[in-house]
C-alpha cells in the first residue's frame, strides 16, 4: 500500500468554476480505440448525438455551472471529449492564477485535439505547461486524472492510457500527492469511466476495474463508497460528474441512480448513447476548469 493521506486533511481547494464543451458536428466513431468502440465504425446517428450533446450542456446550465461552447474542429472525430487533452488546476499551485497541464495522447489521430483545448485555455487566461514527451510516454488529462474534491489530492489512473511518470511530475511541479490507481480491465480504460468522485466524502465506482491495493484506496479516502454492478458501469454510470457537490449529472437508466439520490443528491439523467458507442458519457463530454 502507498503512504496514504487522509485527503479530508490536505489543503482546501475551490471546485472548478467553468466547463467547456467542444461542439460535436464532426463527431464519429472511425477507428477502434477502446472495447465500447467496437461494431460501432461509422454507426454513429449524427442527428441524435447532437440533440444528446445539447441535453448534457443543458444540464450544466441547468444548475448554473458557466459553460463555454468550443467551435467544432473537422477530421477529429474524438475532440468532443475534451476531459482528455489537460488536466486543469486551480490557482496557486502550478502558477499565481489557474493553471493545466497538456495530455500527450496515446493515439496519433487524437494528439492534434490537444493545441485546440490548450489555446482555449490559455485564451481564458490558464497558464498551460508541458510535460517532456520524451520522459512521459503518455498522460490523458481528466480521463485518468481525478481530484478528490475541494482538496490538494489526485487519483492517477495508469492502464491502457496513462503511465505513472506523467504523476511524478504533477506531484513535483505541484506538491499535491498522487495516487496511483491501476486499471486492470480494459473496458475499464480510463479512471473516469470506474470512479466519480461526488464530494469530498463520497465516490461512486466500479470495483472490478481496479486491483485489490486501488480499491483498498478508495474504501479508505472515501467513508461513502457506493461500488456499483457491472451493468450500471457498461452503461457508464461511473463516468457522470457533480459540479457542485450536490448533483449528479450521468447517463440515465442505471439502477444506482436511486442509490445516489438516497444518499442526498439530486441526480440528474441525461442520454448520451451515441458518445457511449465511442466509450465515453457526460465526464469525459466536458472540461472542469479553473478561470480565476
Ligand atoms: N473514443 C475516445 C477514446 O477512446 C473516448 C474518450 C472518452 N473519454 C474519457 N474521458 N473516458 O479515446
Amino acid at each position: 500500500m502507498q503512504a496514504l493521506p487522509d485527503p479530508r486533511t490536505l489543503q482546501a481547494l475551490p471546485l472548478p468554476d467553468r466547463v467547456m464543451m467542444t461542439d460535436p458536428t464532426y463527431f464519429d466513431v472511425e477507428t477502434v480505440q477502446n472495447p465500447h468502440m467496437e461494431g460501432n465504425v461509422d454507426g454513429i446517428d449524427r442527428y441524435q448525438a447532437r440533440l444528446q450533446w445539447r441535453e448534457v450542456a443543458d444540464a450544466y446550465r441547468s444548475v448554473g455551472m458557466p459553460l463555454d461552447v468550443l467551435p467544432p474542429e473537422p477530421f477529429l472525430p474524438d475532440y468532443v471529449f475534451c476531459a482528455n487533452q489537460t488536466l486543469p488546476l486551480p490557482s496557486g499551485l502550478l502558477a499565481g492564477g489557474p493553471a493545466a497541464i497538456r495530455s500527450i495522447m496515446r493515439s496519433a489521430r487524437r494528439e492534434p485535439e490537444v493545441p485546440h483545448v490548450v489555446r482555449a485555455l490559455e485564451h481564458r487566461g490558464v497558464e498551460v505547461q508541458s510535460l517532456d514527451p520524451y520522459l512521459v510516454p503518455r498522460f490523458e488529462g481528466t480521463g485518468d486524472a481525478l481530484w478528490h474534491p475541494g482538496r490538494a489530492f489526485l487519483y492517477g489512473g495508469t492502464g491502457p492510457r496513462s503511465t505513472e511518470q506523467a504523476y511524478r511530475f504533477i506531484s513535483t511541479w505541484t506538491g499535491v500527492p498522487v495516487v496511483i490507481m491501476n486499471l486492470v480491465d480494459p473496458r475499464f480504460y480510463h479512471l473516469d469511466t470506474c470512479l466519480a468522485p461526488l464530494d469530498e466524502s463520497t465516490a461512486v465506482c466500479f470495483p472490478g476495474a481496479f486491483d485489490d491495493e486501488g480499491l483498498e484506496v478508495l474504501r479508505r479516502c472515501f467513508p461513502r463508497l457506493l461500488e456499483v454492478g457491472e451493468a450500471d458501469a457498461m452503461w457508464m454510470f461511473c463516468n457522470g460528474h457533480c459540479p457542485d457537490g450536490k448533483t449528479y449529472i450521468v447517463q440515465e437508466g442505471s439502477a444506482a441512480a436511486a442509490d445516489v439520490r438516497a444518499l442526498g443528491y439530486e441526480v440528474i439523467e441525461v442520454e448520451t448513447g451515441e458518445f457511449r458507442k465511442a466509450g465515453g458519457s457526460v465526464f469525459c463530454m466536458k472540461l472542469a476548469f479553473w478561470s480565476v
